[in-house]
């Protein structure tokens, strides 16, 4: 039934992202129940909390609570790096192909993407793109992305990305992880979060996808590193106030949102095999690692939205992918009936160009 152009009847799966994520009746509470105090003058014994327990479970020195992953990942480029650098990075990488350039806009670099099939760049790769000659720009910043959105949500191996780390610090460069998803990683290879980021200079590692949290994002590294970074912090206009509301989220968040992480790959992988079954549509199944799947169909923005009018929301990146994200509010139930209605729409859109 229609009802004020709303079908009440019409389910909605939402598998645009884990960010859709909305927080739970204990994380509210806690929010409501914080303690809290002006953390532009690192009053907020909330975010305090949040960071230094964080800064624990990751094994470094300091953690500095951030509004967003964009702002903290660009607050640790501009750290790391000097006006004029360039910075490595794998293709695809976060850091330049979804943050509209803020790191020349913000911070004067240049992104020097480097090939990555499944995320992971080569050593030899990686050796190849630093640069120390006068004509070109210094090579300042590696930064790898684990797991790698782009690349399907996939988990770069330890002893892989060990060898990237390594590579990095025998050129005297410091190695930064976008670890917006690091706690999938972990879930995913079955080890500690502090395992995942160990070896890099610093970590940005996000609260508000699949762990949950409305808003927030921690940069971890050194004491020094971090003390940097909080200057860019501020000048980004990050410095918030009475954040402890959100940090008692983010307390929630990395407390007991790391156990929910393997149901989403599970369901994550009912969603690919169920999906590469369905005529017209191609799944990479090597690929899915995670809570990420991409599909591949002959045009992805009409075929999105077809299946968007049916109530399965998902996005469409580029000409022929669409990619759908598992998160705490996907159930298997919802798996089955996405990949009925996603199965109904392909049958009807080739009854359509047959007729
Ligand atoms: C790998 C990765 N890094 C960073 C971010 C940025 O996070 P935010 O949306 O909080 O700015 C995202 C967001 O989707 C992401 O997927």
């Amino acid at each position: 039934m229609k009802v004020g152009g709303y079908d009440a009847a019409m389910p909605s799966i939402d598998l645009r992202s884990d960010t859709v994520t909305v927080p739970d009746e204990a994380m509210r509470r806690a929010m409501a129940a914080a303690e809290v105090g002006d953390d532009v003058y690192g009053e907020d014994p909330t975010v305090i909390r949040l960071q230094d327990e964080l800064a624990d479970m990751v094994a470094m020195e300091a953690g500095l609570f951030f509004p967003s992953g964009t702002m903290s990942n660009q607050a640790a480029l501009a750290a790391h790096t000097g006006r004029g650098d360039e910075v490595i990075l794998p293709e695809g990488g976060h850091v330049f192909e979804y943050e509209i350039g803020a790191m020349s806009l913000l911070s004067g670099l240049t992104p020097r993407p480097i090939p990555a099939p499944a995320g992971l760049p080569t050593v030899d790769a990686l050796r190849g793109a630093v640069h120390r000659s006068i004509h070109q720009a210094p090579t300042g910043l590696v930064v790898l992305e684990n797991t790698h959105n782009k690349a399907g949500g996939t988990v770069l191996p330890l002893a892989a990305q060990r060898a990237l780390i390594d590579v990095a610090h025998e050129e005297r460069l410091p190695i930064h992880l976008d670890g917006a998803r690091a706690f999938n990683a972990a879930t995913a290879l079955g080890v500690e979060i502090s395992e995942v980021v160990r070896g890099f200079d610093s970590v940005s590692i996000c609260l508000s996808k699949g762990l949950g949290a409305p808003v927030g994002t921690v940069l971890l590294g050194s004491r020094d590193f971090v003390a940097v970074a909080h200057r860019y912090r501020k000048a980004f206009g990050g410095g918030m106030r009475q954040a402890g509301i959100l940090a008692a989220a983010g307390l929630e968040a990395i407390r007991r949102g790391p156990a929910w992480l393997a149901d989403d790959h599970r369901r994550a992988r009912m969603l690919a095999e169920g999906a590469a079954r369905i005529p017209g549509v191609s799944v990479d199944l090597e690929r899915v690692h995670t809570n990420i799947v991409f599909l591949d169909v002959d045009d992805a923005t009409s075929v999105a939205a077809d299946w968007n009018e049916h109530g399965v929301r998902s996005n469409a990146l580029g000409a022929r992918a669409i990619r759908l994200v598992t998160h705490r509010h996907i159930a298997d139930e919802d798996v089955e009936t996405a990949l009925r209605i996603m199965a109904d729409r392909m049958e009807a859109r080739s009854e359509q160009v047959r007729s």
